[in-house]
């Protein structure tokens, strides 16, 4: 007999239905939320070059890409905006606009499919005719509490829309605070936060800014998101986000951050929210195209990986795929 005989990892490996009963954590369509790029117009769709299979798509075709997500169980989807250069100003006064893109979104998704989920951005970066997610002062810097004050009415825009879900993905120091007092004021006392607590500086956003046309004319977003060198910062992150008021937490990227994912759980109660964002989702489709991955397993090893360490849920744009994956 050989050493090894009694301790035999492979035999809950050996057949399927073992594997099944021993797996220890799952993926299913309730743990998906799919972004969704809304822009103007009417029977409106555009390719997005740096992210095949995803579109901008007008308010008419939204509802029917929404019809799609909840006939195959995906709980919520997260909407951004792509808002024309003529609207964008240094100071982003279409960010609270009531009669603005999202909230008209809100309003017909609210109205055509009562039971989805929808998340709304709060961040000014695409609505600045800069491209930060704040307001500047004369050298340049973002300044923290006037940003807020405009945060503050576009999370009251968007709740007033029928918002369930806000997401402040801005990285203002207070905001979330604020945010939430307004909200208790004006009785949307049911409207949730979902907390970007710890955003990172990441070079992965860089097909969601091609997306939205968002990436700032000029330097970067150091100065308020966070530097990827750091994870004992994103603990002070998610304390201060979980006093202020937060009712979920979120952390992005994804793969590349799943540490900070197992950190968050390890210091914090509340639900969490990854963000498998659009480098991340680009690399996958980029590789299929060379055929270099399959794009199918690499997506779900993804999405699962990020379970394991600690996600709830998982903001992805391969949310469909998965789900219809999972239905097969
Ligand atoms: C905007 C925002 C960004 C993302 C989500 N909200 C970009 C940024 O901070 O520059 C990135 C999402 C992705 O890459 O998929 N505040």
């Amino acid at each position: 007999m050989n050493q090894y005989a009694n301790v035999r990892m492979r035999r809950n490996r050996r057949d399927n239905f073992n594997r099944k009963l021993v797996r220890e954590v799952t993926l299913s369509c309730d743990d998906l939320i799919q972004p969704i790029f809304v822009c103007e117009g009417q029977n409106y769709r555009e390719a997005i070059p740096t992210m095949p299979g995803v579109e901008r798509l007008s308010l008419d075709l939204i509802l029917k890409q929404a019809e799609n997500l909840v006939a195959l169980g995906i709980p919520a989807i997260a909407l951004f905006p792509v808002i024309r250069a003529e609207a964008k100003t240094p100071d982003a006064e279409e960010s609270f606009n009531p009669e603005g893109l999202i909230p008209r979104v809100v309003r017909a998704l609210r109205a055509h499919l009562p039971e989805l989920g929808v998340i709304t951005d709060v961040a000014l970066d695409c609505y600045t005719s800069h491209g930060q997610d704040g307001l500047l002062d004369g050298s340049g810097y973002v300044v923290n509490d006037a940003t807020v004050a405009v945060l503050v009415r576009q999370a009251l825009s968007h709740a007033e829309a029928g918002a369930q879900i806000v997401a402040p993905s801005d990285m203002m120091d207070g905001r979330i605070g604020a945010i939430r007092e307004a909200f208790e004021e004006q009785c949307y006392v049911n409207t949730r936060i979902l907390a970007y607590s710890a955003k990172y500086a990441s070079a992965f956003y860089g097909p969601f800014r091609d997306a939205l046309e968002s990436a700032p004319k000029e330097g970067d977003k150091k100065t308020y998101q966070m530097d990827p060198s750091n994870a004992r910062e994103a603990i002070r992150e998610i304390h201060s986000d979980e006093e202020e008021g937060a009712d979920w937490l979120l952390i992005k990227p994804g793969l590349p951050y799943l540490d900070v994912i197992r950190l968050t759980r390890e210091h914090s109660e509340l639900p969490i929210a990854a963000y498998h964002v659009s480098g991340e989702y680009a690399m996958l489709k980029a590789a299929e195209e060379k055929g270099w991955l399959d794009y199918e397993s690499c997506l779900m090893e993804s999405l699962v990986s990020l379970r394991r360490a600690g996600a709830d849920m998982i903001f992805t744009y391969g949310a469909i795929d998965a789900a219809s994956i999972l239905k097969r």
